[in-house]
């Protein structure tokens, strides 16, 4: 995976994953990304890095916050952008994925940013498209969801700075997250020093601790001691069957209150990459409490988002403009 996203110079073509890029690769992208946050300060909002490339929003399935901070951080970047909205495109007509890739190709596109239901669906087209067209994953299947993770890193350093410190606790549906994936391989990069993961015995796959994370299925013994702590929505479209006995007995074990969050460090601080579900991942006092910072992962979605696409596309080099 890592020789499709990184051409022969070692530059970055297409941003598939987190697995496999190095820890300089990950400091580059959140150094670019703080060169960015003057930008958001600025009365015009605009640098023009990409102007003249176009850039396609590719999303297979629903999103709100990825979609919208993507969007944002192309036109920040000067870029033209196309949605497209495939519940009234060709493919709601029975076109291929590719056919769909190859006529948009003829339109003289750059990027695409997809959102899939299938784990590889972004490195498939990755595979297919023609040589100077980027594909940037913005959630495939079960797999990878490589900007959220980024923005999540990117998040944590402005509160915490030495990762090595630090114990990271992932709560809930780790079995379906493609986030919690990719936040585990980002975390592990930056050498954090413990990785928790606390879920029902039936929301954890089978074989988690080779994630080389701590498993807990009892949320208070899990959060004891961290520094940050990340809740995950149940995906209840990814499950088959009845995993869990009830949203209301999910959060009696699982939910996360002011009781419980009195079990972490009185520095932690709550992460979730939305959409929250209050009353069955977290309550709204924590949710929206002083330790919250889930608004602020929204925020650097964009720098980080513009970071992305600007070393795609080669415009800027470790942090600067070109
Ligand atoms: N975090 C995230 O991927 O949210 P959306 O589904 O709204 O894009």
């Amino acid at each position: 995976m890592t020789t499709l996203q990184l051409d022969e110079q070692g530059r970055l073509r297409h941003f598939l994953t987190i697995e496999g890029l190095s820890r300089d690769w990950l400091i580059r992208i959140m150094e670019t990304a703080q060169s960015f946050g003057s930008v958001t300060a600025q009365s015009v909002k605009k640098v023009p890095l990409l102007r003249g490339k176009t850039v396609v929003n590719l999303f297979f399935e629903t999103s709100t916050r990825t979609r919208t901070t993507f969007e944002l951080a192309a036109k920040r970047l000067s870029a033209d952008v196309l949605n497209i909205n495939l519940s009234v495109s060709a493919t709601a007509k029975g076109e291929s994925l590719l056919d769909t890739i190859r006529n948009l190709e003829a339109m003289f596109v750059d990027m695409f940013v997809v959102r899939h239901a299938d784990s590889g669906a972004a490195h498939f087209i990755a595979q297919h498209v023609a040589p100077h067209i980027s594909v940037i994953n913005a959630g495939d299947g079960r797999h990878a969801h490589p900007t959220q993770a980024m923005l999540d890193m990117f998040t944590i350093y402005h509160h915490k700075q030495d990762f090595e410190k630090l114990k990271v606790a992932i709560v809930g549906d780790i079995l379906h997250s493609r986030v919690a994936r990719s936040q585990i391989q980002a975390l592990k990069i930056l050498g954090v020093s413990e990785i928790r993961v606390i879920a029902p015995e039936t929301l954890l796959p089978a074989s988690v601790t080779e994630l080389g994370v701590r498993a807990f299925h009892n949320l208070d013994d899990g959060l004891a001691d961290t520094d940050v702590i990340i809740m995950l929505r149940l995906q209840k479209e990814r499950m088959q069957g009845a995993m869990l006995p009830s949203e209301h007995e999910y959060f009696q074990c699982f939910g996360l209150t002011e009781a419980r969050l009195a079990r972490a460090k009185p520095d932690a601080i709550v992460m979730h990459p939305g959409p929250i579900n209050r009353g069955v991942e977290m309550d709204s006092q924590v949710a929206d409490g002083p330790r919250s910072v889930i608004l602020e992962q929204v925020s650097h979605g964009i720098a980080i988002r513009m970071a992305v696409m600007a070393l795609a596309m080669g415009v800027v080099q470790r942090g600067a403009v070109a």
